[in-house]
């Protein structure tokens, strides 16, 4: 059984990946807290608690108490922060409380902050129902909801005392969530990990069907890439930034379609092609490199198909240049498994990179069926 451990100036916490860890929550729990008392609450979403509630209580003498907040990214907002610190208080909830985040990344984000913030910090875990909650959101302690201003705008870094990452709940997932959260443990594989690249290359049918092993695999290689970066640098000063390759002009999509048109995934998908074609332009990589990234991002497909213009997506990363004193920190890989981080990319070339991403998009979406779309 995978078990990874992370390592902060701030918390030291484990990882763990395997099946049945939900089945054996209570034990987990106490065990995480030795003779310390704890409440749990769980916060998860109708639909997940649906599918999964048997197995969540499974372990439990006296069951703990289940908050809900409805799905979809409408509702990662104080709002819902408010209202579930409401039912907290009316429940007694005191500091001894501890939360069991159950649900993809915006159960996740919310609930992490929510226990940053309801009296002031109290303790909770992870239970990632997702992929793309397992291999990235609920590892690295950052917590958070949007605002209508943009996402992700107000939160906190506050980690969980655990990460139980079940691999069992993958099994009713969407297969579009699936392929969509595989896109980040490519990323992870591109960035930092050759032999994770090379294990989705030769495994994809296995991986794409949900094979058990491959996906403890890709979880636990892409869990560590996080987890090792996150333990160099917690709060995004340096090395952490490489975990943002494809966000640049993946975020940009995100924005330019209202983020109701693509899964997450599935704009990094898009946008780390972007940014491997500055790369390519550049000669920084070779084009055997480049070819092997862009067709292991298709493979994981289909991807679906958007509509935006290059000008546009350029000129909606100029909210990433603000955040950093007017800079663009641009991530490009190298090889496979290695990058570097530059700070001189220009709208100009960016502009042609972005052109030559939505020719490929013209060409791989006229073969390709979309995949499902994210309810609003
Ligand atoms: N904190 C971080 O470091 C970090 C990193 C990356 C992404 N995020 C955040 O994560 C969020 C996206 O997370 P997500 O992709 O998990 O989306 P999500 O949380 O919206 O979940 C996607 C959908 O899957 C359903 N679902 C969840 N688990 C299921 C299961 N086992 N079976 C069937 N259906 C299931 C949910 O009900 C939901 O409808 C975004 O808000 C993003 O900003 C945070
Ligand atoms: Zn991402």
């Amino acid at each position: 059984m995978p078990v990874i451990p992370l390592k902060t100036p701030t918390a030291a916490y484990d990882i763990t990946i395997a099946a049945n860890l939900l089945k054996t929550l209570a034990p987990r729990l106490k065990k995480l807290n030795q003779d310390k008392p704890f409440r749990p609450f769980i916060v998860t979403s109708p639909e997940v608690w649906g599918l999964w509630s048997k197995q969540a209580l499974a372990s439990f003498k006296e069951p703990p108490t289940v908050l809900f907040l409805p799905s979809g990214e409408a509702h990662k907002r104080m709002s819902s922060v408010e209202s579930l610190a409401q039912q907290l208080a009316t429940a007694g909830a005191d500091r001894d409380s501890l939360l069991i985040a159950l649900g993809g990344g915006v159960i996740g984000d919310v609930t992490g902050f929510l226990a940053a913030i309801y009296m002031r910090g109290i303790r909770y875990v992870q239970l990632p129902t997702t992929l793309l909650a397992q291999v990235d959101s609920s590892v690295g302690g950052k917590t958070g909801v949007n605002l209508l201003a943009g996402k992700n705008l107000i939160g906190s870094f506050h980690h969980p005392q655990a990460v139980l990452a079940d691999t069992n709940l993958l099994g009713t997932l969407p297969p579009g969530q699936l392929r969509a959260g595989l896109q980040e443990s490519i990323k992870a594989g591109i960035i930092y990990d050759a032999k994770l690249f090379r294990y989705m290359e030769q495994n994809a049918d296995a991986i794409l069907s949900g094979d058990p092993s491959a996906l403890t695999r890709v979880v636990a290689a892409s869990v560590r890439v996080k987890a090792d970066v996150v333990s160099k640098d917690e709060k995004e000063s340096g090395l952490r930034m490489i975990l943002n390759f494809g966000h640049t002009i993946g975020h940009a999509i995100e924005a330019a379609t209202n983020y109701k048109q693509l899964l997450h995934g599935e704009a990094v998908a898009w946008g780390s092609i972007a940014a491997l074609n500055v790369a390519r332009t550049r000669k920084t990589i070779t084009p055997a490199h480049a070819e092997r990234i862009t067709t292991l991002i298709l493979r994981y497909g289909p991807l679906s198909p958007f509509k935006a213009t290059a000008e546009k997506l350029v000129a909606l990363t100029s909210s990433d240049k603000k955040t950093r004193s007017g800079v663009r920190s641009f991530v490009l890989p190298t090889s496979i498994g290695t990058t570097q981080i530059v700070k001189d990319v220009t709208d100009a070339e960016l502009l042609a990179a972005t052109e030559s991403m939505l020719t490929l998009m013209r060409q791989h979406t006229a073969v390709a069926t979309p995949a499902k779309k994210r309810k609003p």
